[in-house]
């Protein structure tokens, strides 16, 4: 790899002190390309540089920041994996709306958002097929650690290609409208969405107990102590009915005891023991 052996170590120890993330060594091409730009706005040319700074008694917190977020994966989409999203509508909301008929409450957390469209796909599951709630008080929070993404989650502005990926034409239609080049989401969704910043690594803030918690592809990139850890928080926060949803590729099996998987196909639905 072109990134040298000790730069790379002290990337990687820095993604995994800070948010928990482990980065395989064939992975050093990724440091190249994506520290390139951060050299680059630090001031400082090249990636060697970067880690010399980076490594100084106190490094500056936004190029921390920087050289963490470029190294996260943001992929997402709308509606992702669709069977999360047929559960949630077929089988988790039906339950819960049922519970909870008399609180009238259900809070829901998408966390590591990402851009929001994951979070947004929550809140249109909900106004498309339960227009009936708008007397409740659903909360819908999204967090991420990188603050670059929880900004463009807020604005909502999606271009065409994110579109397309899971927006069909009747609901653009329907809940966006169009800015500049691009597709902006009506208030009504942008509203029942609530984002800001959180790392899942560190101790997690005092927060209402959750109905619902989204946690989907992000402990693809942590090692399973971390994981574990983190299922040990999510057992807590979630209600004792209540329904976490992991990536398609992810489990809590061999990791954590804490949860059993919901018997639906391809959800990646668990419930807490
Ligand atoms: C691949 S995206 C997943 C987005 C969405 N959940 C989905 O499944 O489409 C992973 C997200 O996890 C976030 N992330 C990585 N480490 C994190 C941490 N320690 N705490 C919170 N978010 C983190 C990244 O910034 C990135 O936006």
């Amino acid at each position: 790899m072109a990134v040298s052996e000790s730069d790379f170590l002290f990337i990687s120890n820095l993604l995994y002190e800070r948010l928990g993330i482990r980065l395989e060594k064939e992975k050093g091409y990724l440091v190249e390309s994506r520290l390139a730009k951060v050299a680059e706005r630090a001031g400082v040319g090249d990636l060697g540089r970067l880690v010399l700074l980076l490594k100084t008694k106190h490094p500056p917190e936004e190029v921390i920041n920087d050289t963490l977020e470029a190294m996260t994966t943001n992929e997402t989409f709308f509606f992702r994996d669709t069977a999360p999203f047929e559960a949630l509508k077929e089988k988790v909301l039906p339950v819960l709306i049922a519970k909870k008929k008399s609180e009238k409450a259900i809070h829901i957390w998408s966390a590591a958002c990402s851009t929001g469209q994951e979070a947004y796909s929550i809140a249109l599951t909900l106004r498309e097929a339960f227009p009936h709630l708008s007397d409740w008080n659903i909360r819908i929070t999204g967090t991420d650690v990188a603050g670059k993404v929880v900004a463009k989650a807020k604005e909502g502005v999606f271009n065409q290609s994110e579109i397309n990926r899971g927006i069909s034409p009747p609901m653009l239609a329907k809940y966006f409208t169009r800015s500049d080049e691009n597709w902006k989401l009506r208030d009504e969704i942008r509203n029942m969405v609530q984002f800001r910043t959180m790392n899942l690594k560190n101790d997690w803030p005092s927060m209402a107990r959750m109905d619902i918690i989204f946690l989907r592809n992000v402990l693809i990139y942590m090692d399973n102590e971390s994981r574990k850890t983190i299922f040990g928080r999510a057992h807590r926060l979630l209600q004792s009915h209540g329904f976490l949803f992991l990536g398609a590729a992810e489990t809590t099996f061999n990791i954590s005891d804490l949860f059993k998987r919901a018997d639906w196909k391809g959800a990646g639905c668990f419930q807490p023991l």
